[in-house]
């Protein structure tokens, strides 16, 4: 009787321990994840201790901001442990963007290897918060990241975002665990930073005349209205610094040598040419680009990077190379002149020619450059970085050539592509489909032998904006897709997508106490 007695009572332990075992659901998916028992209540009595650390301070608060709407407060975060409940510290026994987070009916720990992994630690901490209204669960959290590199692209051309909203951006990055903000700031449609040596490139090259209205392919209406904007070099070191509060890198593109008419309408001496450009009001691929016969394009180009330098500390700058017609080329004495006395056989040798000059100068200047998949086309250096985007197939070539390569592949990686099947019901988008399931089956190692996969740094997803006139508009494209590339790179040794989606119905709570819109196609089962 006794031992029946305890039989059903350790019966009854293990299924009042399972119950009151709520699950840990945190997106992108975390490495190791031990559950506990009990649980502990952040509210407004609770404080934050960061230590000595003014960097730690400084992440401290601005946790109390995120997780302010289910606190209803900002929490005090001050330097003793003394009577604190959430202890931020620095263990230098783990990687840098490696964190531990412990939560115990008592306290709960935040160990980064950086003060960066410790904002990964809270970032995970924010959902928890927010999907138990305020009530974490105990649980013991190890975590890292699979990939290094883990970015979202911008377009701030087709559509200018002000500087709140690349704020909201950057925030959205963070919030995924993404480390890197590609902004693409110019282009055919507009100039979008200011550069001292050329006022015109802001003054002119940002306005164009109208937009296009409806799709590229089926409209030939514009809606007459001119269209501009631009960032101050004021502006543009604020929004870097707000981003490396973040630990999020800001890498600029500079496009050349095609996506050129911003820069020519103002200085039609840099297009072969030399005259006749307007910022164009259509999308597409214009067929004017800077003349690479021209002494005077390089040195053009040599001092806005020398500017562009100045304001952006990145490692890396992206210099475009995609989508370079070579109809003006063929037809320019500069060109061809050039062509002639450096031996080069094709408009493609020309290209690379372009390229790996601009390339010598950043890295005489400390730089590194990043280039769209077409600058494999009539040769690359050894030490460009090539951004796939053309499918894999471009990365998986720089990868099998020892070129370090980036994968963002429009197959999987295009937000502004369309996210249902039937796009009637959505916005007007670009018409291609791509769906959460697609963006999160990416195999960034698809085709490559053990060597080959060291060169892939990591994965990016893309915002072309032309047909996303606002913010707003591009939150509806970003999220939920954002998430699924975000786990590719933080979790691609880990996906399950049913586990995922199972996350992605918690996750969504932080997007709404966030206030952000999202697409709910995915969440109602409406994307396939
Ligand atoms: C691109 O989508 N043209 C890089
Ligand atoms: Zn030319």
């Amino acid at each position: 009787m006794k031992q029946l007695v305890l039989l059903a009572s350790l019966l009854l332990l293990s299924w009042t321990t399972t119950a009151a075992t709520p699950e840990i659901n945190i997106v992108p998916k975390p490495l190791l994840v031990k559950p506990a028992e009990g649980s502990f209540t952040v509210d407004a009595k609770t404080t934050v201790a960061a230590g000595p650390d003014k960097e730690l301070l400084r992440v401290g608060r601005l946790f109390a901001t995120m997780i302010e709407p289910v606190t209803g407060h900002n929490l005090p975060v001050k330097r003793s442990s003394a009577n604190a409940a959430i202890l931020l510290s620095v263990n230098d026994d783990l990687e840098e963007e490696e964190y531990r987070l412990t939560v115990t009916p008592h306290d709960i720990t935040v160990q980064g290897g950086s003060p960066k992994g410790v904002l990964y630690g809270l970032q995970s901490l924010r959902q928890l918060i927010v999907d138990g209204g305020g009530v974490v669960p105990a649980v013991e959290i190890s975590d890292k990241p699979f990939f290094g590199y883990r970015g979202a692209m911008l377009d701030v051309v087709r559509h200018f975002m002000p500087v709140e909203d690349v704020k909201a951006f950057i925030d959205i990055v963070a919030m995924h665990k993404l480390n890197r903000f590609h902004w693409h700031l110019t282009d055919d449609q507009g100039w979008r930073i200011d550069i001292r040596k050329y006022p015109d490139l802001a003054r002119v090259g940002s306005i164009r005349k109208e937009t296009l209205f409806g799709h590229l392919r089926t409209s030939s209406e514009y809606d007459g209205t001119p269209y501009g904007g631009y960032y101050t070099q004021s502006e543009i070191r604020e929004i870097v610094n707000y981003a490396a509060e973040r630990y999020v890198e800001v890498i600029p593109e500079i496009e050349m040598p095609g996506h050129a008419l911003g820069a020519l309408t103002p200085y039609p001496w840099l297009g072969c040419r030399g005259e006749g450009y307007n910022v164009w009001t259509r999308w597409g691929i214009s067929s004017d680009v800077f003349c690479a016969g021209k002494e005077t394009t390089f040195e053009f180009i040599e001092n806005v990077l020398a500017e562009v330098i100045e304001l952006f500390p990145s490692k890396y700058i992206h210099i475009g190379g995609d989508e370079c017609p070579k109809a003006r080329w063929k037809a320019c004495p500069h060109c061809q002149q050039r062509m002639k006395e450096n031996g080069l056989q094709n408009e493609e040798h020309l290209q690379s020619y372009f390229m790996q000059r601009v390339e010598k100068w950043l890295q005489a200047h400390g730089r590194e450059i990043i280039g769209w998949d077409e600058i494999l086309q009539g040769g690359i250096s050894k030490t460009a970085t090539v951004m796939s985007w053309r499918g894999s197939k471009g990365g998986i070539a720089a990868a099998k050539a020892g070129n370090k390569a980036i994968m963002a592949p429009n197959t999987h990686c295009y937000l502004d592509y369309n996210q249902t099947a039937e796009p009637r019901y959505e916005p007007l988008a670009n018409g291609k489909y791509l769906p959460v399931r697609t963006v999160y089956a990416l195999d960034p190692y698809d085709q490559l032998t053990p060597s080959e996969r060291a060169c892939i740094l990591g994965v990016q997803a893309n915002l072309w904006t032309e047909y996303i006139p606002d913010f707003f508009h591009a939150k509806h494209m970003l999220l939920p897709r954002l998430a699924a590339l975000a786990e590719v790179g933080w979790a691609c040794d880990r996906k399950d997508f049913e586990d995922f989606r199972k996350r992605m119905s918690h996750f969504r709570k932080t997007y709404d106490a966030a206030g952000y819109n999202y697409a709910t196609y995915f969440f109602d089962g409406k994307d396939e």
